[in-house]
């Protein structure tokens, strides 16, 4: 990445601060559908990965939909794009007014997770004489090599339904004239990148629509969820997309289901950028820390997951330096606040620049205040090189605005 690109950007809006790379954004969507061109395909981007109005927008007119998991979600997509015909809406605990409002939004879909809801759901279609579009989530109790916070298919998880259940639960509903079921659904987690696990839910779930449609469920749908691996500047495998696709195609040979895909990571991850300043360096003992103004509070991933994120030191005035091995630490008063650890980098100075990659994803959508710190400022690099200010920094008045004295 350009080093000039980065000063003049932290000169113009400060730091700490997210960039985003059209060009980046725009290659993932075009990768996917590549990979998908030949099979009946809707890529509905998960919302909670990013959840910029100016990404919504922009996502929604290269012929994206969205996965929701909240009514704050949805009225997001409804304010940056007005069109709520490719939503779907997942998650274990909708409350009864966010169902309310996904039927009155007329989404596409709304992703079934337990008995209780499919019960509310139909309440709240029946009150409003509407039919509901629903699906099962199946918990295909299948598990991968991730990070268990995100690993979500193992029937230890609180996600989805097993398919005995699903399918005891539509015999008991199949006459309510309040839902239609259209598809089933799963999601068994984050960054995977081998191909076997997918292949084994995928194939659950063409099971288990084949056993619905033989019970008169008119199954159109198969939601296969996200999940798909990026490689985080090399640290990690990525999911191969060719091996991806034929699979895909393999499995859906002979069908008719359309599929729809929930990828968050996939396309936005790589797209991102967190630049942070050096405040100070400082050695404890053997152990050497360079603070920077941005922290846990602006990406958790690290300490949260302990996620890895590639880290470059952008030297101020440029030249050679000294290597040193060192921790890259935000100023949150936690000693998880930190972005990485042990890492070789020129010797640091304060007032150089810090580059997070890969933070496009479940970075400013997971920040917080927390120690009272104002959420960072967000830029969009356009494919002409023109940086767009799509997020303003907020001001410490805006942190109290809700509360009382
Ligand atoms: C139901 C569902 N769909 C899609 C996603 C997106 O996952 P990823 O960003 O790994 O693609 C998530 C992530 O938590 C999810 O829970």
């Amino acid at each position: 990445m350009s080093t000039q690109l980065f000063e003049k950007i932290a000169k113009d809006y400060g730091t700490p601060l997210y960039i985003y790379f059209e060009a980046q954004i725009n290659k993932q969507i075009a990768a996917l559908k590549l990979a998908v061109a030949e099979l009946p395909c809707s890529i509905c981007y998960a919302v909670k990965a990013n959840s910029n109005l100016n990404l919504l927008r922009h996502f929604y007119e290269r012929g994206c939909g969205f996965d929701i998991v909240s009514e704050g979600e949805l009225r997001r997509v409804i304010h940056a794009c007005g069109d709520t015909s490719k939503v779907v809406f997942s998650g274990v605990g909708k409350s009864p007014s966010e169902i309310e409002f996904a039927l009155r939004s007329k989404i596409k879909l709304i992703n079934v997770e337990s008995a209780q809801e499919l019960s509310v759901i139909a309440e709240t279609a029946s009150n409003l004489g509407v039919k509901a579009p629903v699906a099962f989530r199946i918990n295909p109790d299948i598990s991968v090599d991730v990070h268990p916070y995100i690993a979500t298919g193992m029937r230890s998880s609180k996600f989805g339904l097993p398919a005995e259940e699903a399918l005891a639960l539509w015999e008991g509903a199949k006459r309510d004239p309040a839902l239609e079921l259209i598809g089933v659904d799963c999601h068994i987690g984050s960054q995977i990148s081998d191909v076997e696990p997918l292949k084994s839910a995928y194939s659950q779930l063409i099971e288990v629509a084949g056993e619905f449609r033989s019970r008169a469920a008119p199954i159109k749908v198969l939601d296969f969820g996200g999940g798909l691996g990026v490689s985080f500047s090399g640290h990690y495998q990525p999911l191969d997309l060719q091996k991806f696709s034929q699979m895909l195609k393999d499995l859906h040979n002979g069908l008719d289901y359309e599929i729809i895909f929930e990828p968050g990571k996939f396309l936005i991850a790589e797209a991102g950028v967190l630049l942070t300043r050096v405040v100070y360096t400082k050695q404890n003992g053997e152990h050497k820390f360079v603070i920077v103004d941005g922290g846990m509070n602006d990406l958790i991933r690290p300490s949260l997951y302990d996620a890895f994120h590639h880290v470059e030191l952008i030297p101020g005035g440029g030249g050679t330096r000294e290597l040193d091995t060192v921790d890259i630490v935000g100023p949150v008063c936690e000693s998880g606040c930190y972005f990485a650890k042990r890492r070789v980098l020129p010797r640091a100075n304060p007032g150089d620049l810090v580059a997070i990659y890969d933070s496009g994803a479940y970075g400013f959508s997971m920040a917080s205040n927390y120690n009272s710190r104002p959420l960072p400022a967000e830029v969009l690099v356009r494919e002409d090189g023109t940086v767009q200010l799509i997020r303003k920094r907020q001001e410490a008045q805006d942190m109290w605005r809700e509360e009382l004295l």
